[in-house]
């Protein structure tokens, strides 16, 4: 740390005024101080709830722009003070509400050390070779092999971007068109198909490439809520009749409100038999391939095209790491043009001598990607895979879709519970229904279901999410947390029932 302006005075003569001064040493001490208020709210104390507090670190947080420096004690403070102990508590046992969960410790310091020893993920370094291997083993664990293209991603939505692009490439290049140097333009009457469960992002991915919503085409779902193939079948080929361009078949792996599976091999046969790019939006679900109950669901995941899936969902590494799969890495380089700059850039064959790290990119090539500096993502998730591996990973996948039957099994054992959609993977769709009335579709059970929801986040135990599934408003938990066993998941029954008996009393 430096101190004062005389102590800046450099054998120059110039000046750097203190309050310019990051600290830029003693990390052990500025570390030892967050730790213990880190550790506490890892505890998840009852009755910690920082949106109920919002006004109190509101109030302390909200200065203006400052115009000197605090000085690293005051932010120091402010974190053990206020950020810490009103921390977004998504990986307490009891939370079920999102698809995405806090990161599990020896992930957490891999992210941190990270952003000190891997800041960019190109270069040679460590950091650098452990964002290719671990991408590499993610591959190979989800079934896709060790050699795919692709790359790390923000996360789930970027990843699906990626794919697309190069599903996008794929189509033009098929008529001899280069989207990537000449636009979605010469695409004609470009078409993508998926089910009503394809997330949003999915959509916006077209928007982003140039191929519009517009192009979005909805495959009908069968009573399983899965994509009708039938359907699909016929509406590539009245497309193609009719002289559009097939871009893409999307397979959603883990649809986010009932955890559905689509028909992966079906869909994918239906798609090549056409030469149309199957894609699969795993970014939830990829990781279910790992349970021997669900794995017929993926058929061959080494001959889909494109896998979307995020390690910052079920493998519990810090928020902000999803990953682009694509079999075809030459293609799908060739999707994401970034020109040829005349910095930054090496040209492989003269490499031969290379003098220092900053002499070449190191392994993989940042042509794979959207973003171009960003940290070496993939040292959070070697480190995830080399703490427990992959058994590690198929017991976490499994405990959880233990949770979801478990949710299920106790629904159905009680009459005041109705279970709207069987469990695939993690998640359980189900609702309170009092004692003596109907289970149609009622706004009434809805503003009910909606208020039990509300009822049982309050009393903080547990915080499952809502979904609304065949027009019915559901209590949906998405159980993904590290933390999170089967107590938990039974502890959300009881919570249901007891708001909902209190409720309906009323
Ligand atoms: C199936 C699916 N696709 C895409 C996304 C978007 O991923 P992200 O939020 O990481 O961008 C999600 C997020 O829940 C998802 O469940």
């Amino acid at each position: 740390m430096t101190g004062t302006v005389e102590e800046n005075e450099s054998s120059t003569g110039y000046l750097r005024p203190s309050t310019e001064a990051a600290m830029t040493t003693g990390l052990t001490a500025a570390v030892e101080q967050v730790l213990e208020p880190l550790e506490a709210f890892l505890r998840f104390p009852d009755g910690a709830d920082p949106a109920g507090r919002r006004s109190l670190w509101r109030t302390a947080l909200n200065e203006p722009l400052p115009q000197q420096g605090q000085g690293p004690q005051a932010v120091l403070d402010a974190l053990n003070e206020v950020v810490i102990p009103n921390g977004l508590r998504i990986g307490a046992p009891g939370f079920s509400g999102w698809i995405t969960t806090m990161p599990s410790v020896v992930p957490a310091v891999a992210g941190f050390v990270g952003s000190l020893v891997a800041a960019q993920r190109w270069y040679a370094s460590p950091g650098n070779f452990l964002e290719v291997l671990a991408f590499s083993w993610v591959g190979e664990m989800l079934g896709m092999g060790a050699t795919c293209g692709g790359t790390f991603t923000s996360g789930g939505a970027v990843a699906n971007l990626v794919c697309l692009a190069a599903a996008r490439q794929h189509a033009g290049e098929r008529i001899g068109v280069d989207p990537a140097e000449q636009g979605a333009a010469g695409i004609p009457r470009p078409r993508v198909y998926a089910t009503a469960s394809l997330h949003d992002v999915g959509v916006r991915a077209l928007s982003v490439l140039g191929l519009g919503a517009a192009a979005m085409r909805t495959i009908p779902m069968d009573r399983d809520r899965r994509a009708d193939c039938a359907a699909l079948s016929a509406m590539l080929d009245a497309d193609i009749a009719a002289g559009c361009t097939p871009v893409a078949v999307i397979a959603t792996s883990g649809d986010v409100r009932t955890g559905t599976i689509d028909p992966i091999d079906a869909m994918r046969t239906i798609a090549h038999d056409r030469g149309v790019w199957l894609h699969v939006d795993g970014a939830y679900g990829g990781f279910g391939v790992l349970d021997e109950r669900v794995r017929p669901r993926y058929g061959d995941m080494s001959k889909i095209d494109s896998l979307a899936v995020d390690p910052h969902k079920w493998m519990a590494v810090p928020l902000g790491c999803g990953a682009a799969i694509v079999r075809d890495g030459a293609l799908q380089q060739r999707s994401l043009v970034i020109g040829r700059p005349d910095f930054h850039h090496f040209d492989p064959a003269s490499l031969a001598d290379v003098g220092s790290p900053f002499d070449e990119f190191g392994e993989g090539s940042p042509y794979s990607s959207v973003d171009f500096s960003a940290r070496a993502r993939g040292l959070t998730v070697w480190a995830a895979l080399k703490e427990i591996g992959v058994e590690g990973m198929r017991a976490r996948v499994g405990r959880h879709l233990d949770c979801a039957r478990r949710v299920a099994e106790l629904v159905r054992a009680d009459d005041r519970l109705e279970l709207v959609a069987e469990p695939e993977l993690s998640i359980c769709c189900f609702r309170y229904v009092p004692s003596g009335v109907g289970r149609d579709v009622s706004p009434a059970l809805d503003t009910l279901n909606e208020a039990v929801l509300k009822g049982v986040r309050a009393r903080g135990r547990c915080v499952p999410s809502s979904a609304v599934v065949d027009d019915k408003f559901v209590i949906r938990p998405a159980f993904v947390g590290p933390n999170t066993e089967i107590a938990d998941a039974e502890a959300l029954v009881s919570e249901v029932l007891a708001v909902g008996d209190e409720l309906s009393r009323r």
